[in-house]
Parts: structure tokens; sequence; C-alpha cells
């Protein structure tokens, strides 16, 4: 494997904006992602796992260690009458294997269609959208683990997914590295027509399997949340903030907050005395509305949580921007926002 050196980041990031990486190498192979664990820690130096690049926020200045960029190719299907594992490897194109399932008429991630990044990244924030997470269909995920020193399979049960956690992005977060990841699709079960926007898309109807992935890639489009390569609107990381859960005793307040009736604040009762509420309707209702511009960093036209690059912004500008909404949340709502998108670089 060769390690380059000063590579710029941005080319490898959704967002578009980052600084190089002190060394980059691709890793093609498992044997070469041990190579690179080596070559870092012989090096003294910070391993930065780089797969689709698609929920990064890159420092200007750069990483400072190795990026390790996960290009391992292949995705396998072993069929069992109905059922079949669609095993693939972390550096396929996520979505590939989304149309995959869905072409060859497996249900299980037809409601994933459209998101981008690589398979990697799918466990790690436990991927979901339209009513699906990745958790529900993976089976293991096969990573190296750099504590051993040793490539290892984790069990579904083992890798504590949550709302966009899994133990990958929280206690585990610098020890795992992602290869392969086996998800249990199945012929026999019904596509999966659960949340709001697809229910509304259908209007009652029973859609087949291509036209579920037909609707949520135009949901999606609608939305800015299909890279456009170009297209200001979709230079993003996806949502900037995860959706805050808070208890459903402050539903008064947070109407009162914003001058409307309780029933009128879009919020999902999680049936244990808290509520998730669509941190979309709290940044707009804070005073921040789709299309705002601060520089060359805004907030997208089409869904007012992606934050995007208009053409030339850097990090600090986003992060100026993040400062804004999460103070403006703050004071208008008490609410604390919390970024989604993961920071690469010197800690800011
Ligand atoms: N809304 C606004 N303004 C907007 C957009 C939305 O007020 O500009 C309000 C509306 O009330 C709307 C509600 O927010 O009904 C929910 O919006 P949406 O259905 O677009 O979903 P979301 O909660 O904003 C989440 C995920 C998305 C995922 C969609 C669909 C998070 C942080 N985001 O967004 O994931 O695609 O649901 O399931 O959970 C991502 O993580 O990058 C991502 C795009």
């Amino acid at each position: 494997m060769k390690f380059a050196e000063n590579v710029p980041l941005a080319p490898y990031t959704t967002f578009r904006i980052g600084g190089p990486a002190r060394w980059f190498a691709e890793a093609a192979t498992e044997e070469d992602v041990a190579e690179g664990v080596r070559f870092a820690r012989e090096g003294n130096l910070p391993l930065f796992v780089l797969g689709g690049g698609s929920n990064l926020l890159v420092a200007d200045s750069g990483f400072p260690g190795l990026a390790l960029h996960i290009a391992l190719r292949g995705i396998a299907v072993s069929r069992d009458g109905e059922k079949a594992i669609f095993s693939a490897a972390a550096g396929e194109q996520w979505d590939g294997l989304a149309a995959l399932a869905v072409q060859e008429g497996y249900a299980g991630v037809e409601c994933l269609s459209g998101i981008p990044g690589s398979v990697g990244g799918t466990p790690v924030q436990n991927v979901g959208a339209y009513g699906q997470e990745v958790s529900e269909t993976i089976v293991s995920v096969r990573v190296f683990d750099r504590c051993n020193h040793a490539f290892v399979t984790l069990a579904n049960s083992e890798c504590g997914f949550g709302y966009r956690k899994s133990i990958l992005n929280t206690t585990g977060r610098d020890r795992y590295i992602v290869t392969r990841v086996d998800y249990a699709l199945d012929r026999n079960r019904a596509p999966a027509v659960q949340y709001r926007d697809l229910e509304a898309y259908f209007k009652g109807r029973t859609p087949a399997l291509p036209q579920v992935r037909e609707a949520v890639l135009a949901i999606r489009a609608r939305k800015g949340m299909v890279i456009v390569p170009g297209e200001a609107d979709s230079r993003s990381a996806g949502s900037f903030f995860k959706n805050p859960l808070v208890p459903l005793a402050d539903l008064g307040r947070i109407a009162g907050a914003s001058a409307v009736a309780p029933e009128s604040v879009p919020h999902y009762p999680d049936g244990k005395g808290s509520m998730k509420l669509p941190a979309a309707w709290l940044v707009e209702r804070a005073g921040f509305p789709r299309g705002y511009v601060l520089g060359e960093a805004g907030i997208s036209n089409r869904h007012a949580l992606a934050l995007i690059n208009r053409g030339h912004a850097t990090a600090a500008g986003i992060l100026a921007l993040r400062d804004l909404i999460v103070e403006g949340v703050r004071r208008h709502f008490g609410i604390e926002l919390e970024p989604e998108p993961v920071w690469v670089g010197e800690q800011q």
C-alpha cells in the first residue's frame, strides 16, 4: 500500500471542505487495513478512518496523522429460500447495495435508498431514514480491533445500536475499523411504508419494492438530501444536528416560546415520558429559515437541518454558523442541539 503525503481531504467529503491529511493511504484489502494501523502506531500518528465522507467536517488545517481511506470492494449474496445475507465490503457505496437489494426483490433497506456514503459507515451511526434503521437488518459487522490487532466479528447484539449510535461511535470509537457488514434481507417481507412522508406519497396504495425506492429518492431529492454535483443545497453532511429528545412536559413551554398551540408543534412521543422534536423545526423557529446565509456557509433552501457549503465555505465558517444556531435555539427554547457530523482534525 502506498502512503502519500499532504493529500487534500475536501474532495473526499460531501461538504467539500477541509485541509490536507499529513499522510493518506487507500486500503483495498484487510491486510492493507492492518498495515495502515501499524504505520500509524510506529510513526506515533493519529489515525482517521475515512469512509464515504458524507458525515464529516474536516478542519481547515487538515488532519495531522494518517487518513486511511477504506476502499475494500465486493458484495456477496448467499440465498437461503426467500431470505438472503448480503455481505458487503466496507468501501462499497451504500446506495449501490440498496439498489441491488431492491432489484433482487429483497426488502429491509429500501427506505435507506439514496443515502450517500459507504457501507462501512452505516453501522457506525446506525443509519436510519423513513422508518428503517440498519440495526434492523445487520447480522454482524466485521472489524479490525486496534486493541488486539486482530479481525473480529461483532454480532448485532454486541454493537450497542441506538438512535444515530453504536459502540463504533461511542465507547469503541477509536478501537474498531469496519471492513465488512452482513445484512439479512427477506423477499417475503412487505416493503416498509410507515413514515408520514411515504404514506402521504402513496395515499393508501400498497407499493411494490421498487416504487418505495423511487418514492424515497424523490422525497430525498426534494429535501436536497440526494447529492447532485454542483448543487449547493446538497453540498452538506446531511442533517447537521440530531433530533433532540426532551421531556413531554416541556411541550407547553416550547409551544409558548414559538407562540403556537401545543398541537401545532411537531413532536413524536417515545412512550417513556419524552418526545423527539424535529431539530429542523426548532432551527427555523429560532430565526434561521431555509436559505439563511452566513458568508459562504448557509442553510439549505430545501431543509433547515442541512448546513451547506455555498461554494467556498471553510470549516471555520460552518462552525461559526453552528455556534449561532446552537446559541439561538438555546436562547429561544432552552434546548441544546447536538451536532451529528464527525469532526476531523485538531480539537475546536
Ligand atoms: N421541518 C421543518 N423545516 C424543514 C424541514 C423539516 O420545520 O426545513 C420539520 C417538519 O415539521 C417535518 C419535520 O421537521 O415534518 C421532520 O422533517 P423530516 O421528515 O425531513 O425529517 P428530519 O427529522 O428532519 C430525519 C433524519 C434524516 C432522515 C429523515 C427521514 C435525523 C437527524 N435526521 O430528519 O437523516 O433522512 O429523518 O427519516 O434524525 C441524516 O441523518 O443525515 C438524515 C438526512
